[in-house]
């Protein structure tokens, strides 16, 4: 991770929205980009132009960074992230959880599209992540310990906050949301899994798969910011059902589930500010 470019693009961002402090952060992945519509934008800055970010080049990822305002307290609202398998390092991965870490945020919002591998989940249900299971083979913290991350050997036990948990119910709860829990296992990608991979993850105790997240989660969990995350099961992993995957289902999928993603997400982010 270099320190002095994160640096360099946190004081990018908060020149260019004028803003150095805030309440929460929504790091929004593949198909969730347009939950930030139900926030009052106030400025916004294109990936591109926050050094170190680059393009979100996956499709259904806008790329773009909007300060938002809700309940007279500031947001950040992330439209699209990067991921590991696009090949960049982490700089692109690591940013949004070092910007609200310099920012002050005390709570992160982490969401994305996943392979449902528990027979209890379907495409188009939410899933609120209790924990997870890293299978990427890496750890964006190896390396120089640097103190915006904490402690050189991070606590994992509460990755995903509890009390945030419960807002996340209530929210679902307000928003008549069935709301789903479950482990989340997260895997380097690009490539999807194989049915006998799926079979393995389900015996560790997953329950739905994917490629981004946990990197995220562990970043903002160091840097002390309270976590919540939710994926959007777009599809039975793979050997689930006899269906080969793609990403079109994945936007698709997400495209139809916009509206209770929207509710939800606002009714949460309406409960953990002012
Ligand atoms: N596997 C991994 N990542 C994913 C999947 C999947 O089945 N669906 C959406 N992202």
């Amino acid at each position: 991770m270099d320190m002095e470019l994160l640096e360099k693009a946190a004081e990018t961002v908060f020149e260019r929205l004028v803003l150095t402090r805030a309440k929460c952060v929504l790091i929004l992945g593949s198909g969730w980009s347009d939950v930030a519509e139900a926030f009052e934008l106030v400025r916004e800055i294109p990936y591109q132009d926050i050094p170190g970010l680059g393009r979100a080049g996956v499709v259904g990822h806008a790329g773009r960074l909007r300060h938002c305002r809700i309940n007279g307290d500031d947001i950040l609202i992330f439209q699209g992230r990067r991921h590991w398998y696009e090949g960049a390092g982490w700089n692109p991965v690591a940013l949004p959880a070092y910007i609200a870490a310099r920012a002050g945020v005390e709570t992160a919002l982490i969401t994305n599209a996943a392979g449902g591998i528990s027979t209890e989940l379907a495409p188009g249900d939410l899933m609120m992540i209790t924990d997870h299971i890293n299978a990427m083979g890496v750890n964006p913290l190896i390396g120089g310990h640097e103190e915006i991350w904490g402690a050189r050997f991070p606590d994992q036990s509460r990755v995903y906050d509890p009390a945030l948990q419960d807002r996340m119910r209530e929210a679902a709860a307000a928003s008549g949301t069935d709301l789903k829990e479950g482990v989340y296992i997260a895997t380097s990608g690009p490539t999807y899994e194989t049915p006998a991979e799926v079979k393995a993850y389900r015996l560790l105790g997953a329950d739905a798969v994917g490629m981004s997240t946990v990197p995220e989660a562990m970043l903002a969990n160091a840097a002390s910011i309270k976590v919540a995350a939710v994926s959007c099961i777009t599809n039975y992993a793979a050997g689930v059902s006899p269906e080969p995957l793609g990403h079109a289902e994945v936007i698709e999928t997400t495209r139809q589930a916009m509206p209770v993603m929207s509710k939800m997400i606002h009714e949460f982010v309406s409960l953990i500010t002012a």
